[in-house]
């Protein structure tokens, strides 16, 4: 890796360090996910939607490529009240955190063999909340591009370990075309 991945998002992190809301899908799950255990958000930038599960009452760990990321993520936290464990991680070559983690987040990064490892740290019954644009977003969008875009109709394939509870696929109210899942950790 990509040292210039991590400057590339350094540097985009340092030229935006604003405040972002949590994600309108996650959000829209408030019912169906835990408020207390342990949560883990993957390539959770600068922590808004790690900041609304610690406010809910999760532990959570924010994972990121990124150190500026962490760093915002950990002041906003503070700032709010909150804690978040932060690991600065590069998910493509090193191992997740140990778990078990009872629900895992990962919104807008997309990084394929993460399907096969999540399985071994959520919990038994665990939930996994997903969400990435599709290739049809680039009807619409210059960026991301192809090579951070899902197929259309590919994130089904990707779940094979677990149990899907709710999926869709579309436009979504933001105007991206997305995939989007809230998926289950078989309990064996
Ligand atoms: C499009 S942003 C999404 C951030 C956040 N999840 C959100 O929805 O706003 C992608 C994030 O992935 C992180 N990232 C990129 N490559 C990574 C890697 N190899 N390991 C860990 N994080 C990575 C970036 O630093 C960035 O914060």
């Amino acid at each position: 890796m990509p040292q210039d991945d991590r400057q590339r998002w350094n540097d985009r992190y340092q030229r935006a360090p604003e405040q972002r809301e949590p994600s309108d899908f996650l959000r829209s799950l408030a019912d169906r996910l835990p408020t207390t255990g342990r949560a883990l958000d993957l390539a959770g930038g600068q922590g808004q939607d790690a900041r609304w599960l610690a406010k809910r009452g999760l532990d959570v760990t924010l994972v990121d490529l990124s150190d500026v990321a962490l760093e915002q993520a950990g002041a906003l936290a503070r700032a709010e009240g909150w804690s978040l464990q932060l690991a600065r991680l590069d998910l493509e070559v090193e191992p997740l955190p140990p778990g078990p983690f009872d629900l895992v987040v990962c919104l807008n990064y997309l990084w394929r063999p993460l399907f096969a490892a999540l399985p071994r740290v959520l919990t038994p019954g665990g939930l996994f909340v997903f969400a990435q644009p599709t290739r049809s977003n680039l009807q619409r969008h210059p960026h991301p591009s192809a090579r951070f875009l899902l197929e259309d109709g590919e994130l089904p394939t990707l779940l094979q370990e677990f149990e899907t509870l709710s999926s869709t696929e579309g436009w979504t109210d933001a105007g991206r075309h997305e995939a989007r899942v809230l998926a289950r950790r078989h309990r064996q």
